[in-house]
């Protein structure tokens, strides 16, 4: 496993982290406690130092805390915060008050300490943003007294996916230690804006979705189907799987003969831009942790095949756009 510097927070992280949301047992249809003990372990034993957890995911802080009870080698865990009411996202009427107010703010880091067990958090994310409140970003005023008080150690924010960038500008104003963003062969807005900022401003860059919520392992077909409680039921819905097997199957032929199996590749690929400080590929079980840990130490994407790679980009912000 190879480590990078997470931006201003010092952190060295290993280049795969852990993204512990099936471990919740919540979103990600049934999930048992002892797979996931085992995926924790299986990922510990082969580097992993960083795991992405949060309020909004089911049991998981709780099963990440019962399984530092088995394991004391350093590890940094990560959560987030989600708005205390409103909708999400956010919606044109909720205001930063409504969503993060200092009380419920101050509430539900407690919270998040009690659940994960520890006395300071190693980085407290905003779970989601509106542009709208750049003028007056609050909640990060209380967060920074958190943090003068001890109760967390780094602030971040995790973008909303409908306007990833409104994270510029908090980059820009060092309101953030690290931001959490989409970055996949699919979606790569962020290349454009978010990581030269987070480069220029030393905020640390963590990579979600590098595989598509699963899709880009190529495991999905037309007639792949979702269990009850799997949120992919509703993002895969209609005509969506449909249309990203078609656009896998192109990736997959991109790979004949390149030795990559398409998440080698999705992950290589997610872990490209050197703005990235670890890619939280999500993991539920042991085999899904050898085979996506091990991506780390295989060489990176020869320039021509990520060159094709990045041609696959799909502006699929809103589902309904590039219907093609
Ligand atoms: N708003 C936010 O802040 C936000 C949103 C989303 C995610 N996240 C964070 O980012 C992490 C990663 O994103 P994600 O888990 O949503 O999506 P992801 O990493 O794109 O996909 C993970 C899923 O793909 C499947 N998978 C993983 N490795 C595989 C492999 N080697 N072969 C075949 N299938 C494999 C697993 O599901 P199956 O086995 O069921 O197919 C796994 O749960 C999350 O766990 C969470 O920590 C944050």
């Amino acid at each position: 496993m190879k480590f990078r510097r997470l931006g201003k927070t010092g952190y060295r992280v290993s280049e795969i982290g852990f993204g512990a949301w099936a471990l919740g047992n919540a979103h990600w249809g049934k999930q048992s406690e002892t797979d996931s003990l085992k995926a924790l372990h299986r990922a510990v034993d082969s580097g992993v130092n960083f795991i992405d957890t949060a309020a909004g995911y089911g049991q998981s802080e709780q099963v990440i805390a019962r399984f530092r009870k088995e394991r004391k080698d350093p590890m940094i865990v990560v959560t987030k915060t989600p708005p205390g009411g409103g909708h999400w996202p956010p919606s044109p009427y909720d205001s930063v008050e409504t969503c993060y107010s200092a009380e419920y703010l101050r509430r539900n880091v407690e919270e998040r300490l009690r659940n994960l067990n520890v006395e300071c958090l190693d980085l407290l994310q905003l779970h989601t943003w509106t542009r709208a409140w750049n003028r007056d970003p609050q909640p990060f005023l209380t967060l920074r007294k958190l943090k003068d008080e001890g109760k967390i150690k780094h602030i971040g924010i995790s973008t909303p996916e409908h306007d990833q960038n409104c994270v510029v500008d908090l980059i820009r104003n060092g309101f953030v230690d690290t931001v959490q963003v989409i970055y996949n062969i699919f979606e790569q807005e962020a290349v454009a804006e978010i990581f030269p900022a987070a480069k220029e401003h030393d905020v640390g860059v963590i990579v979600r979705v590098a595989l598509d919520e699963g899709a880009l392992t190529g495991r999905f077909t037309n007639d792949t189907k979702f269990e009850e409680s799997d949120f992919r039921r509703e993002y895969f819905r209609g005509d969506r799987l449909p249309r990203t097997v078609a656009r896998v199957e192109k990736i997959r032929r991109e790979l004949d003969g390149s030795g990559y199996t398409l998440p080698q590749a999705a992950l290589k690929f997610a872990l490209q831009p050197d703005a990235v400080g670890t890619v939280i590929a999500g993991i539920r079980n042991v085999s899904q942790a050898d085979a996506n840990l091990a991506v780390s130490d295989l060489p990176a994407l020869p320039q021509a095949l990520w060159a094709k790679l990045r041609e696959h980009y799909w502006h699929r912000g809103n589902w309904h756009a590039g219907n093609w």
